[in-house]
C-alpha cells in the first residue's frame, strides 16, 4: 500500500477529509504520519484520534529554515512516503525540501490560480468584487503557489457575502477535490512532467483537469 504524509499548521479540515477518504477506501493508501510546525494545531488532535502518528516541530529550535527543513525531511523519510501532502501548511519551504519531494509534493491553495497566490485570498476576492472564486490543487515547485495546477473547483460569490461565508464555501469544495487528487496519485494516474501535470497519460491544461461538458 502506498504511503502518504500530511503537513499541517492549523485546523486540519482538509487532513480530516483525507483521513475519512482513506477510511472509506476512496483513497487506496495509508496515511502514515502528520507533521505540524505548530504544536497546538488542532489537526494533530484529529490525527491522534484516527490513530495516526502526529509530530510537531518548533521553528524557534532551529538555526534557520534550511536546518528546520533538513530535520523535517529526516523525520518524514522515516515513513518513506510516496506522496507528501501540504494541507494548510503555513510555512515557506526551502528549495532543498521542494527538490527532495519534487513530483510527489502537492498543495491546496484557496484561489483560482494563477490568480491570488500568497495570503488573504478571500479578502482580495471581496475587495475586488470578483463574482467567482475557488480553490486549486497543484504540484509544488520553487515558485510560491506557482506549480502546475491539477484540479480546481469554482464557487460563486454573492452580493453581501462576507469572508467567513466564502471561506466555508471554498472549504466545502476543498474537502471534495483534495482527497480525489490524492486518490489519483495513489492509483499512479497522476504525475508531474517538467512543469505540467499529467493525468492518465495526458497533459492537463493550465487550469488543471476539466471535465468534458
Ligand atoms: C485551506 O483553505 C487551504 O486552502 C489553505 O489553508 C486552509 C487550511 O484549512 N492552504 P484546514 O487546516 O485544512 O482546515
Amino acid at each position: 500500500m502506498k504511503r502518504i504524509v500530511v503537513l499541517i499548521s492549523g485546523n486540519g479540515s482538509n487532513l480530516q477529509a483525507i483521513i475519512d477518504a482513506c477510511k472509506l477506501k476512496k483513497i487506496n493508501g495509508t496515511l502514515s504520519a502528520v507533521f505540524s510546525n505548530k504544536a497546538d494545531a488542532f489537526g494533530l488532535e484529529r490525527a491522534r484520534v484516527a490513530g495516526i502518528p502526529a509530530h510537531a516541530l518548533t521553528a524557534s529550535q532551529f538555526a534557520d529554515r534550511a536546518a528546520f527543513d533538513r530535520e523535517l525531511i529526516q523525520e518524514i523519510n522515516a515513513y518513506a512516503p510516496d506522496l507528501v501532502v501540504l494541507a494548510g501548511y503555513m510555512r515557506i519551504l526551502s528549495p532543498e525540501f521542494v527538490a527532495r519531494y519534487s513530483g510527489r509534493l502537492i498543495n491546496i491553495h484557496p484561489s483560482l490560480l494563477p490568480k491570488y497566490p500568497g495570503l488573504n485570498t478571500h479578502r482580495q476576492v471581496l475587495e475586488n468584487g470578483d463574482e467567482e472564486h475557488g480553490t486549486s490543487v497543484h504540484f509544488v515547485t520553487d515558485e510560491l503557489d506557482g506549480g502546475p495546477v491539477i484540479l480546481q473547483a469554482k464557487i460563486p460569490v454573492f452580493e453581501g457575502d462576507d469572508e467567513d461565508e466564502i471561506t466555508a464555501r471554498v472549504q466545502h469544495q476543498e474537502h471534495a477535490i483534495y482527497p480525489l487528487v490524492v486518490s489519483w496519485f495513489m492509483e499512479g494516474r497522476l504525475e508531474m512532467r517538467g512543469n505540467s501535470a499529467w493525468l492518465d497519460g495526458k497533459e492537463l491544461p493550465k487550469q488543471g483537469y476539466a471535465a468534458e461538458e
